[in-house]
C-alpha cells in the first residue's frame, strides 16, 4: 500500500521520540513492501519560532492531504509566558478542532515485563486493560467567552448534544467490541454539562442493550483508578476529566511513557500521538521513552491503514525488548543501566527484523 503521513515532531522530546517511531515506520515500510510518503510540517514551539504561529496555514493543508499524522508533542519553558494566541499548546488544540478530531482514544493495559515499574502492586495492576475515551474538542479547552483581566479570568464549560451524543456512540460501539462495559465519568452532582451527558448517555444505552453501563462521578473515579482498575472496560468522557485520568492511569503500565493514542473523527483519520508532553526536564538528553510514539504508530496502522499485521508485529516487538529487559530509564532497571532513547530503538527495529526473519 501507498500512504501519506504527515510527521509533526514538535518541541522537547517530541523531535526524539518521533524520529524513534519514524525508524519503526521505515523498517515496516522495507519489510512489508509499503510506501510510506512522509512529510514533515512545523507545530507548536518550533512553528512560533520560524513564524509566529504556533499552527501554520502550511502544517493544515498538509495533514489534510494526507492519510495520517505523527504528533510528538508540544510546548515548554521557552514559550510559556507568550500571550495565548502564541502558546505552543494552541497550535495542538487548533489543529485537532480543524481537523475535527473529536475522539481521542487512550488505551491502557498492564504490560507483564514493566509490573515492577508499576506504582501499583503487582496483583491490582496486572489485570488492568482498560481505555479511555475522551472528548476531544468541546468543553472547557474551547468553549467561548473566555477572558483573563488582571483580576478576573473566565473559561467557560460548554456541551452541545451534538457532541456529546458522538462520542458517546463512539465509545458504545468500542465497548460493544470489547468486554461489554462502559463507565460514563462526569460531574453530574454539580455541573449541567454533565447533567446533560448523563441524560443524553440513558438515551443511547437503549440502542446498545448488549452494553452494560455505570454511571461514576470524576473524584472517585480517580480513586477507583488507583484501587480496583482492573474493574474498567471502557470510560467515557469529556475533555479535561479525559486529560487527567489519563495521565493517572498512564502510571499503571509503568510510565506516562508507554502510552500511545489516536486521535480521530471516529474512523481512523487522525493524529496518532503519544499522550506525553515535551518533558523538558530530559529534552535534548536522549533518554526519553519511544515506546509511547512507537505504539501511537502501530495505532495508526491497525486504525488509519488496516495493516493488522504490521501493527501487532510492532507492538510484538516493543513487548519482546521489555521482555528481554531493556529499558529506558524512566522504567525501573533492576541494576542494568538504562539504555537511551536511540539504543532502546535499536534493539526494537533488531527485533522487527528478526521477527520478520522467522515468519
Ligand atoms: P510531560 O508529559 O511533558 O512530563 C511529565 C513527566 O513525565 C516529566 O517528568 C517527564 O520527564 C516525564 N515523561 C514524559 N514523557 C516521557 C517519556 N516519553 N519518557 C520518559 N519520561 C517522560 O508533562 P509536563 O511536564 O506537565 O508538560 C511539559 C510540556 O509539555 C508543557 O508545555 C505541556 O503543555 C506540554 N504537553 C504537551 C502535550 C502534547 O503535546 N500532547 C501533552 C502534555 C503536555
Ligand atoms: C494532552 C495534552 C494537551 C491536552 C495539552 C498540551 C493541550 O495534555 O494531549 O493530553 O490537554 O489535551
Ligand atoms: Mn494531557
Amino acid at each position: 500500500m501507498e500512504k501519506t503521513i504527515t510527521v509533526l515532531p514538535g518541541d522537547g522530546i517530541g523531535p526524539e521520540v518521533t524520529e524513534a517511531a519514524v525508524k519503526v515506520l521505515q523498517t515496516i515500510a522495507k519489510r512489508y513492501n509499503h510506501i510510506f510518503n512522509l512529510q514533515y510540517a512545523l507545530i507548536g514551539g518550533a512553528a512560533i519560532d520560524a513564524c509566529e504561529n504556533p499552527l501554520p496555514e502550511e502544517t493544515v493543508e498538509l495533514c489534510t492531504q494526507s492519510d495520517a499524522v505523527l504528533l510528538g508533542a508540544v510546548g515548554g519553558p521557552k514559550w510559556d509566558q507568550n500571550p495565548s494566541h502564541l502558546r505552543p499548546e494552541k497550535g495542538l488544540l487548533a489543529i485537532r478542532k480543524q481537523l475535527g478530531l473529536f475522539a481521542n482514544i487512550r488505551p491502557i493495559k498492564a504490560i507483564p515485563a514493566l509490573l515492577d515499574a508499576s506504582p501499583l502492586k503487582k496483583e491490582i495492576a496486572q489485570e488492568v486493560d482498560l481505555v479511555i475515551v475522551r472528548e476531544l474538542t468541546g468543553g472547557l479547552y474551547f468553549a467561548e467567552p473566555r477572558k483573563k483581566t488582571n483580576d478576573y479570568a473566565l473559561d467557560s464549560l460548554v456541551y452541545t448534544r451534538e457532541e456529546i451524543e458522538r462520542i458517546v456512540d463512539t465509545a458504545f460501539l468500542l465497548a460493544r467490541s470489547r468486554r461489554g462495559k462502559l463507565a460514563s465519568v462526569d460531574k453530574a452532582n454539580v455541573l449541567d454539562t454533565s447533567k446533560l451527558w448523563r441524560q443524553i448517555v440513558e438515551e443511547k444505552k437503549v440502542g446498545y442493550p448488549d452494553v452494560e453501563v455505570e454511571h461514576m462521578l470524576v473524584d472517585s473515579t480517580a480513586m477507583k483508578l488507583i484501587t480496583k482498575p482492573s474493574a474498567f472496560d471502557v470510560i467515557v468522557t469529556e475533555n479535561m476529566f479525559g486529560d487527567i485520568l489519563s495521565d493517572e492511569a498512564s502510571v499503571i503500565t509503568g510510565s506516562l511513557g508507554m502510552l500511545p493514542s489516536s486521535s480521530t473523527r471516529g474512523d481512523g483519520f487522525g493524529l496518532y500521538e503519544p499522550i506525553h508532553g515535551s518533558a523538558p526536564d530530559i529534552a535534548g538528553k536522549n533518554i526519553a521513552n519511544p515506546a509511547a510514539a512507537i505504539l501511537s504508530v502501530a495505532m495508526m496502522l491497525r486504525d488509519a491503514f488496516q495493516m493488522e499485521t504490521e501493527a501487532s508485529a510492532i507492538e510484538g516487538a516493543v513487548f519482546s525488548v521489555l521482555n528481554d529487559g531493556h529499558f529506558t530509564s524512566d522504567l525501573q532497571t533492576k541494576g542494568k543501566p538504562a539504555l537511551s532513547t536511540t539504543e532502546w530503538t535499536a534493539k526494537v527495529l533488531e527485533e522487527l527484523d528478526s521477527e520478520f526473519v522467522s515468519d
